[in-house]
Parts: structure tokens; sequence; C-alpha cells
């Protein structure tokens, strides 16, 4: 790759902080003079990648062949993100590419292009200790519903997990930075801000903890809506509970994992808190927020688990009745301690456990839904809907709900809730009256 290039475009395959990761790249590109293009035709293309399963990792491979154009050239590629923490320089061998950048050196994107443009090697896993937000760009035009980044790193070291060794420890961003950034997002058009970390309610500055920022947040005039993710049970802190209570911004949304209602399996799964722990805290939760919409991640198949075990977990699911849940079937990750654990689950039967606990999450999902029918709650218009004049926002319990409405995207508008399927709710915006 001889030219530097002058358009980009940033692809991002994981979590909501990959997400995160990819827009602050794109705005780092965008200082650097270089205009936004579409795949099929940017100079430089930054696949930024997801190493949680392997199915995530193998997409990475098939994608930058599919980059490959009609006349045989190629852009420059850049492989960022979690993959290319763990694989580095195995990325290169497998594949032609030209910048390999971790998430905690992403900053250094620039230096790593220029390189590439002049033939030079170009990779960069470092975790170095001066945080990368520092070295970034503010916050250009973004949605209504934006992501800040509070939290990075993981030290909770579950068996089956390879965030640890992707994102690295866990580390806060200060106070200070973090009330900036969300003030400059406003400032560009955020409505609603996701505060984002791995273990995001581990996040602590001075003693202060979540709680006490998002009761900072809350005093920003502009800003509609206060959401966080991802919480780990062990962190969860009664003054966050309490923030539930009595914070107008905070939604009533809580997604807090717990991978299975096995204690044999959750031991083994090193997640440090048990089926019954787990279950103590949504009471906590629910007694401050009653009408709170609950939300969790599963793994069907970790080794060992027997029908037993599984039948463990779709009882916990069905006590709890969660709002929404991601399943997942176990994959095995390199390098991780449960990748070398005896016991393994026969896919069909790993299968078979996934969509069974499929159709029991989508129940769940649907009588939440059903049970919203007649409500009245606030809307943020987040994006256009098929249908002519119709906008889809989401309810403060994170439902997606469509109306057919006058209103803008970014607007918040009061509906009622008419009507409900299994994965979104439908509503009539509501006339206000001036007071
Ligand atoms: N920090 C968050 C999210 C981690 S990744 C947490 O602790 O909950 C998101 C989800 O992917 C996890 O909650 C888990 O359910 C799933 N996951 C992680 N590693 C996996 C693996 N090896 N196989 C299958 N699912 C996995
Ligand atoms: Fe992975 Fe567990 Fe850390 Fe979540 S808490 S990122 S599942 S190691
Ligand atoms: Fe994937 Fe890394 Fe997020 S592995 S889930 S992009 S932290």
């Amino acid at each position: 790759m001889a030219t530097s290039p002058k358009t980009y475009h940033v692809k991002s395959f994981g979590c909501q902080m990959n997400v995160y990761d990819g827009e602050r790249m794109s705005e780092l590109m965008a200082r650097q003079g270089l205009t936004e293009a579409d795949a099929a035709s940017a100079d430089l293309v930054v696949l930024n990648t997801c190493h949680i399963r392997e199915k995530a990792t193998e997409k990475v491979y098939s994608e930058i062949g599919r980059l490959r154009r009609d006349d045989g050239s190629r852009p420059m590629i850049a492989v960022a993100g979690c993959v290319a923490q763990a694989e580095g320089e195995e990325i290169s061998r497998r594949a032609k590419v030209d910048v390999v950048v971790g998430p905690q050196a992403y900053h250094n994107l620039p230096d790593l292009v220029a390189k590439a443009a002049s033939g030079k090697r170009a990779l960069d896993t470092d975790m170095p200790a001066a945080s990368k937000f520092g070295a970034l760009p503010s916050r250009r035009r973004v949605s209504p519903s934006a992501f800040l980044t509070v939290q990075e790193g993981c030290d909770k070291f579950c068996t089956y997990c390879v965030v640890p060794y992707t994102r690295g420890a866990e580390i806060s961003r200060p106070f200070a930075a973090i009330v900036d950034e969300a003030k400059a997002l406003v400032d560009a058009g955020a409505k609603e801000i996701t505060l984002l970390g791995q273990n995001v309610n581990a996040w602590e500055d001075d003693g202060r903890g979540l709680d006490m920022l998002i009761r900072e947040l809350d005093a920003i005039d502009g800003l509609a809506r206060i959401r966080y993710t991802t919480s780990h049970p062990n962190d969860m802190r009664q003054g966050l509970i309490d923030a539930h209570a009595d914070v107008e911004k905070l939604m009533p949304y809580l997604h807090l994992p717990v991978q299975s209602g096995s204690d044999r399996i959750l031991k083994a799964m090193n997640r440090s808190h048990s089926r019954d722990s787990y279950l103590r805290i949504l009471d906590r939760v629910r007694a401050a927020r009653p009408d709170i919409a609950l939300s969790g991640d599963f793994i069907v198949g970790f080794p060992g688990e027997t029908d037993a075990d599984f039948e463990d977990t779709l009882s916990l699911v069905r006590e709890v009745r969660y709002a929404h849940a991601f399943s997942f079937k176990y994959s095995p990750r390199p390098g991780t301690p449960a990748a070398g654990m005896e016991g393994e689950v026969e896919a069909h039967i790993a299968d078979e456990r996934l969509q069974r606990l499929q159709a029991v999450i989508g129940e769940g999902q649907a009588a939440f839904n059903a049970d919203s029918v007649g409500r009245r709650c606030d809307v943020l218009l987040e994006r256009k809907g098929r249908r002519p004049g119709q906008l889809i926002g989401k309810s403060p319990w994170l439902q997606s709900v469509h109306l057919v409405t006058d209103s803008a995207i970014g607007d918040i508008v009061t509906v009622e809730i008419e009507s409900a399927g299994p994965n979104s709710v439908a509503g009539i915006e509501q006339i206000r009256t001036a007071a």
C-alpha cells in the first residue's frame, strides 16, 4: 500500500463498547482530514472486531476476503478491536492486512496508517498506563441515543471469557472527564446517554461510585435519559439500587447477566455469586423500582452442564420474568480455563437447550410487552420505520415502540401503548395540551 488514504470506513462487529470505539476511531480519521465513504469504495477500511465467541472471530477473516474489489485491488485494511488484541501478528500470517491495533491503542491509528502507507510494519497491541481517552478528539454529531465508555476491562476472570485478556484490567475513567464528554454529547445532539463498561457498576473515582456519577449527569440540561450497561452482580451496590428509586432520568432497566441458574455451573464458571444471591439482588432492585425491566445473559452447554443444571437455568428465567435476555451456546475460547475442562456437551444437546431457553425467554418478553399495553410513557424517537410517517423509538423499559407521528427523530413524545408483539410494541402519540 503506497499512498495515504483519503477516505475511510469503520465497521464494528462487537458489543456496545466496540461500537463506541468504532465511533471514536471514525472521529480520529475525520480529524486527520479523511472523509467517510462506504466499505466498497473507501481507501481505508477499519474492521473493528469481536473475539467473544468463535463465530465472531471467524467473521473477520471472511470479511477481509470480501474487501477484494472487482479490479483485483483492495483497500488498506486495519484490524482493530478484540481479535487484534488476542491474535496480534497471527492475523497478518492468516490474511493480508496493513494495520493491527488493539482496543487500548487505537488513539495511535493515524500514526499506524501513516506507517502502513510508507510500507512499514504497523502493529500496536500495547496496553499503555496512560489511557487512550486523553488523545482522542472531541465528540462530533451523535445520534439521540449515545454511548459513553466510563469503565473498561475486567478482573473477574469468568472461566469461559476472553474479555479480561482482550480489554485488560479494570480501569475507571475520571469523573470530570466523563462529565465533560457527557456535556459534549448533549451539545452534539444526544438526549440519552448509555454509560458503558464491561463491569460498569464497578466504576469508581475517589470513593465515588456509579450512583454519584449518575446523580451528577442528572443535572445536565438537555439530557433526558441515563442508562448503564453491563453490570456484574457482585458490584451491584445499594447506592446504585437507591438511584433507581429517586433519579428521574435514570431509566427503569437493568441488564444483569447471571449466565446460569445452577450453582454448580456458576462455580465452574468462577462467577462468584450464587443463584440465590443473584435473586436477592433483584428483590432489592424491584423494591426500589417496581416497574424495572430486567435483562440478562445466559450460556448453555458449558462443560459439565447436565440436564438438571439446565433445568435450573430454565426455572430461574421463569422466576425472574425477564423483559429481555440474550442467550448463547458455549464457545470454547483459546487460552481460557474452561477450554481445558472436561465434560464437553454434545453440539446437538447444546443446540436443543439453546432453543428451549430461547423459547422460555421469548415467552417472558412477549408477556412483558403484553403487560405494557394501555400504559402511557415517554418515547425517544430514534429512527425511521418501514411505513410512511412511521418512526421507531424506545420506551423507558427499552422496548422498541412503533408509531405514526409528525414529530422528528430526537424528539421525546408521550405515547399510549396500544398493541404488543414479541419484539416490539406499537403506540399512539398523545396530544399534549399546553399547561
Ligand atoms: N461483561 C459482561 C459482558 C461480557 S460478554 C458480563 O460480564 O456480563 C457478553 C456475554 O457473552 C456474556 O455475558 C456471556 O453470556 C457471553 N459469553 C462470554 N464468553 C462466552 C463464551 N466463551 N461462549 C459463549 N458465550 C460467551
Ligand atoms: Fe467476561 Fe465475566 Fe468479565 Fe463479564 S465479568 S467480561 S463475562 S470475565
Ligand atoms: Fe467482543 Fe471485545 Fe466486546 S470480545 S463483546 S468486542 S469487549
